[in-house]
This record gives structure tokens, sequence and C-alpha cells, in this order.
């Protein structure tokens, strides 16, 4: 079982930014954590985060025959990027939509998501537990 975590634009801010929506924990402590679960349940995982989207879009489309499953919080683009969900769904890699906060309880725009209608499930507001929801619900726990 082989994992990608891909993190979109802003992520690599966690601990700094706005720490009363997404917390303390830094992008570093939740790749830790991570970490550890794999050493625990045995699944391979590869951590990606990027600014940009096509390198997300790179990402994804390298992803196929190397990965089972995608546990993917796309940050903005969640809200805005067809072309990321067009490589999903060339790819057809069951992936997973996480948002540390939930984004439902925020501005009317983060109600819009690009991928919620072809994700295998989408966890917001969990903070960075949900990663972890994410990945247990993905090998099968
Ligand atoms: C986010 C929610 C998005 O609306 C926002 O743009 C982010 C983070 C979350 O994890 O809660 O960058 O995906």
């Amino acid at each position: 079982m082989n994992i990608l975590i891909l993190n979109g634009p802003n992520l690599n801010m966690l601990g700094i930014r706005e720490p009363e929506v997404y917390g303390k924990e830094s992008l570093e402590d939740i790749r830790t954590n991570i970490q550890e679960l794999a050493d625990r349940k045995a699944f391979g995982f590869e951590f990606f985060q990027s600014n940009a989207e096509h390198e997300i879009v790179e990402k994804i489309q390298s992803a196929l025959g190397k990965f089972d499953s995608i546990v993917f919080n796309p940050g903005a683009f969640t809200h805005t990027s067809v072309a990321i969900r067009d490589a999903l769904l060339a790819v057809s890699i069951p992936f997973y939509e996480v948002h540390i906060s939930n984004v439902f309880a925020r501005e009317e725009f983060r109600k819009k998501s690009y991928f919620s209608d072809i994700a295998v499930a989408v966890i917001s507001g969990c903070g960075s537990q949900g990663y972890e929801l994410a990945i247990r619900n993905s090998i099968k726990e």
C-alpha cells in the first residue's frame, strides 16, 4: 500500500499561518505523525507540498502506477482548480479530500469544492487528524 499525501498552497505556512483557524502544528509535524503511523501500520507514503498548480497537476499525473490512494489537502485550489480536478479524473486513483478547518463554517466561497463529488470522502474540520483519518480509511483499518 503506497499513499501520496499531497498538500496545496500555503500549507507550508502551517504553524505560523492563522493559528486560530489552522492550529499550531507545522506541516513537518504532520509529516512526522504520518511517518510514525506508517512505521506502525506498514504502508509506504510520499509527502509533497507545492504552491504551484502545475506542480500539483504533474505530481498527480506521475502518481499513476505508483500510488494506491491520494490524501489531498488542495488548500485554496479546492475552490478554483478545474486543472487539478481533470488530473485526478485522468489517473482515476481514489483520493480523499482533507481540510484542517471546517470549510463549510467559513466564507461562502469556501463552500464550493471542485473535488468533493469525485472524492472517496471529504474530511473537513478535524484539524491535522483529518490526514490520519483518511489514511486509516484508505488502508481499510
Ligand atoms: C484548507 C481550507 C481552504 O479553504 C484554504 O484555502 C486552505 C486550507 C484547510 O485545510 O482548511 O488553504 O484547505
